[in-house]
């Protein structure tokens, strides 16, 4: 069975690991955050090390969901088998730095949603490619290669995009509930609008402006909330909010 050592075990590392689980893998954890490693070994069988070294050297291959602004550093103290894949998910740390604090080992950089992954459903992006990786976040959801990694680093902005959506849900089912609509029906009724019109995206093989024309009524309410949030700029802010996530992870 393959061992995959996770170090850095906060949120996302839980996320996986439950995304992870049936998929055939050994996982060990770090110690650190005891609380929550004791959870998911309680939970789901992982086992814990007695050191982020221990980690590493019980591991074939090692997922690193350390803090973004300091897991490289706790990298360079460890030392890893020449070729070992080491897969890191920390916003910002590209390959050059990655391989920089590995030594001998191979790199990739990754991104996910997080939770979505834990459902099994959430994408994941991967650069460069690599055999061992791939089946590893193909069990959280569906995988996007790339050999580019300026096209890489400006895809892993998806990660934030994908966690301001929450936000931008909770706006409109905080409208909703304003209104007077039960929590439970806003709720669903966003998600099952938001859950059809992905599968739109995904299915059918048209292109936006196409599916646009089809669902906007000329003169209709969903024109009406289209050009009163253009009229604000709501819209428009999204590039600028895109823009400035690239550059604060290095694109
Ligand atoms: N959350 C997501 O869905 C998501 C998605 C994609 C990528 N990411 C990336 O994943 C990384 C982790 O994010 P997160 O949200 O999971 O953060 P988090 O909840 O803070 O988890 C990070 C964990 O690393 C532990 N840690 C800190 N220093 C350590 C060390 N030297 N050795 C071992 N463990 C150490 C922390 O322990 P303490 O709590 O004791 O400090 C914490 O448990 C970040 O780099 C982020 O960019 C997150």
């Amino acid at each position: 069975m393959t061992t995959i050592g996770i170090l850095g075990v906060g949120g996302l590392a839980a996320l996986m690991v439950r995304g992870l689980q049936g998929a055939g893998y050994r996982l060990i954890l770090s110690p650190r955050n005891a609380e929550v490693a004791a959870r998911l070994a309680a939970e789901y069988g992982c086992e814990v090390a007695a050191d982020n070294q221990a980690v590493v050297d019980a591991a074939d291959g090692v997922f690193v969901s350390l803090p973004a602004a300091t897991g490289a550093e706790e990298l360079a103290r460890l030392t890893f088998r020449p070729e070992q894949p080491v897969l890191s998910a920390m916003a910002g740390t590209g390959l050059a730095r990655l391989h920089s604090v590995i030594g001998p080992a191979r790199a990739a950089v990754s991104m996910m949603p997080g939770y979505a992954n834990a459902l099994g459903i959430g994408p994941s992006i991967l650069c460069p490619d690599d055999a061992f990786w791939r089946p590893f976040l193909a069990a959280t959801g569906p995988v996007q290669v790339f050999e580019d990694e300026a096209s890489f680093t400006t895809a892993a902005t998806f990660g934030a995009f994908s966690g301001a959506s929450f936000v931008w849900m909770a706006q409109a089912i905080g409208w909703y509930e304003e209104q007077g609509l039960p929590s439970a029906t806003a709720r669903a009724l966003v998600a099952a609008t938001l859950r059809g019109n992905a599968e739109v995206l995904l299915s059918e093989d048209r292109s936006l402006p196409e599916i646009q024309r089809e669902v906007i009524t000329p003169g209709g309410i969903s024109e009406l909330l289209v050009t009163t949030l253009t009229a604000r700029q709501a819209l428009q802010a999204w590039d600028e909010a895109l823009t400035r996530v690239l550059h604060r992870i290095g694109g």
